[in-house]
């Protein structure tokens, strides 16, 4: 196993830069109420086509720290990452049941507005997918949807979540040019500083290194790990040392199946079932 860098309360030895906490870049979400997980995942079910592809009978998720999702393919991580939002729900003949609660609130009560999970849940997909705009637009996109129309307050924005994910030195004089144009790394960070414009407090990151170079993915890794300083953050990875490097808990699936989740070193030390071991050994993917 990789070491992973040290976090409070961990006590693995660090072997990667930390990124330091960003200053005054976006407005920090509104404090929680002590004590409650961000999320609470209870008798989880998604049902495709009469089927259930994904099951987890119990999940806390804790705020601002990073919780990873990991297994090998087809293991159900995606679907669960995505359970969060209520992505599923885009696949038709697709249903879930179960609870979901977000600060204490069922995200899947009908009474929960659609609108306000996506905002306060973003999301970054394993490509990068910027709209067909300019860099400037892609991250404007979310302030003016909630309102936002003085335009010294939007540029305050655009420049705020392009520092955040660290874009803001190279991409300053080109704001006007197409996002398309950009290298998939940098793709990946406008889509994220495109989902931070939300002012979100919670990210779910899904394979988010996927389609990048060794180098770029552990930038994107550093600053994730900064950022999980104040964001709740899901990652989905078949990828065990990334798990190890980056979260503080992590949670085990295959065949669509939650099998344990524990503190990230002692899943990673003492796993409690074998398929655990075996997934952590290298025995599956
Ligand atoms: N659109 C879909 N229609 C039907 N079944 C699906 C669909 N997407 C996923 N599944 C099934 O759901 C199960 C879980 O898939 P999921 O994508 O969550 O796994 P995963 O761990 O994220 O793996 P990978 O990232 O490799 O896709 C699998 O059995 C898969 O076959
Ligand atoms: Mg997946």
């Amino acid at each position: 196993m990789h070491p992973r860098p040290a976090r409070s309360g961990s006590v693995l030895v660090s072997a990667l830069p930390v990124v330091p906490p960003r200053q005054g870049a976006v407005a920090a979400p509104a404090l929680p109420p002590a004590g409650l997980p961000r999320f609470s995942v209870s008798k989880l079910e998604v049902i495709r086509d009469g089927r259930c592809v994904m099951q987890a009978p119990s999940l806390d998720i804790p705020r601002g720290e990073i919780t990873a999702l990991v297994g090998p393919t087809g293991s159900g991580s995606s679907t669960f990452l995505r359970a969060l939002n209520r992505l599923n729900e885009m696949h038709a003949r697709t249903r879930t049941t179960g609870h979901v609660l977000l600060d204490g609130r069922d995200i899947y009560d009908r009474a929960f507005p659609l609108l306000e999970l996506r905002r306060r849940v973003g999301m970054l997909f394993p490509e990068p997918n910027p709209f067909a705009r300019t860099i400037y637009e892609n991250v404007a996109c979310a302030p003016l949807l909630a309102g936002v129309r003085e335009r010294a307050e939007l540029d305050a924005r655009v420049e705020s979540c392009l520092r955040a994910v660290g874009l803001w030195g190279e991409l300053a004089p080109r704001l006007r040019q197409g996002a398309l144009d950009l290298s998939d790394a940098q793709q990946q960070r406008l889509c994220l500083a495109r989902v931070l414009a939300s002012d979100p407090e919670v990210v779910l990151l899904d394979e988010p290194c996927a389609v990048l170079d060794p180098v770029a993915a552990r930038q994107l890794e550093d600053l994730l790990l900064g950022l999980s300083e104040q964001y709740t953050l899901v990652l989905a990875t078949h990828d065990r040392y990334q798990a190890a490097r980056l979260s503080e808990r992590a949670a085990f699936f295959l065949h669509g199946e939650l099998v344990e989740s524990a503190r990230t070193e002692d899943l990673f030390q003492c796993p409690r079932d074998s398929r655990t071991e075996a997934f952590l050994s290298g025995r599956y993917g």
